[in-house]
């Protein structure tokens, strides 16, 4: 089978891991130039700050990490022209999803985004299992690295600011960090999950959230005196009337509670089945390598399905 081309959009904390795990495997994936925003002196042969050239050669797979909702028109667009696209991006899987889901149709491609909520815990698949099967009334969780980060930090006395450099360099925050300490990013991951949990459809905008702004080193230090910490925790159920209610609450948490422990990049959910079974998800929800694996794998995946729908390369079970 010949390599699958890919392009590659991005190469910031996650797209810089996904480039490394495909150039491990250039007998299955053909590389073209990366996109960035700017060169930098990188290597103008591996490299490119120009959209078109990264997008040349109509490529078997976009693999979109620029983030924001800028790069909706690029991800319809691949999808339409029968390319698969794969992407960690939060912002615009929530607010463009039904786009997203008639372009492929159009474009017999696949869109796959199992990276965009919780990172490396496997919370969308948890979903879509427990969906299909017994069925889900209610999904909690702590779902932003960043915001943990930056809690655990202004309980040992740090001013907002030092924190919020500190989760850019660890490659938590997204570029515009407000997305993190405004909710934006857990409201966008809530509507994903929404749709993975209920099959409804929740506009992000829509979702009530509380910014971590005003939260103090004083306030985090008071909650720790108490047995508590603070977190941000999204919910979302179904009420008997069959309408959803979500929200991005900041919440102080005893210690003893099933959501405290989630610390530094580590993301927590809870998922409560129709039955009022709680199934517990946990995993490393920000950073580079959590994320770079699951977009890695769901690249292997997309390659998987192109080659059994091209009727090559039947997989051989070994004895
Ligand atoms: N900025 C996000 C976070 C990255 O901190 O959780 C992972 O989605």
């Amino acid at each position: 089978t010949a390599p699958l081309r890919v392009a590659l959009l991005g190469h910031g904390a996650v797209g810089a891991g996904v480039a490394e795990c495909i150039d491990r495997h250039s007998d299955r994936f053909a590389l073209g130039k990366v996109l960035v925003r700017h060169l930098d002196g990188r290597d103008p042969a591996r490299f490119t700050d120009d959209l078109d050239e990264a997008l040349a050669g109509d490529p078997d797979v976009v693999i979109e990490l620029i983030g924001g909702s800028d790069a909706a028109d690029i991800l319809s667009r691949a999808l339409r022209r029968g390319a698969h696209v794969v992407t960690a991006n939060k912002a615009v899987v929530a607010a463009h999803y039904d786009a997203f889901h008639a372009a492929a149709t159009a474009g017999g491609s696949q869109l796959v985004f199992s990276g965009a909520v919780g990172g490396g815990a496997p919370v969308l698949e948890a979903a879509a299992r427990l969906h299909a099967g017994p069925g889900l009334v209610a999904v909690e969780g702590v779902m932003n690295g960043t915001a943990n980060h930056l809690f655990g930090r202004l309980a040992a006395g740090w001013p907002l600011d030092r924190a919020l450099i500190e989760a850019r360099a660890l490659g938590f925050a997204e570029a515009d960090p407000s997305a993190d300490v405004d909710g934006y990013d857990a409201a966008a991951k809530l509507a994903i999950l929404a749709r993975a949990c209920f099959g409804a459809a929740l506009a992000p905008e829509r979702i009530p959230r509380q910014s971590l702004r005003a939260t103090t080193p004083e306030t985090a230090q008071a909650a720790l005196a108490r047995g508590e910490v603070l977190k941000q925790v999204g919910r979302c159920r179904v009420l008997p009337n069959g309408t959803l209610a979500a929200g991005v609450t900041i919440e102080s948490l005893p210690l003893a509670h099933p959501l405290a422990g989630a610390n530094g990049a580590e993301n927590r959910f809870r998922l409560t089945d129709r039955a009022g079974r709680v199934h517990t998800i946990f995993g490393q929800g920000a950073g580079r390598w959590p994320t770079a694996a699951a977009v890695f794998a769901d690249l292997m995946d997309v390659r998987r399905r192109h080659i059994e729908a091209l009727g090559e390369e039947p997989i051989r079970l070994s004895a």
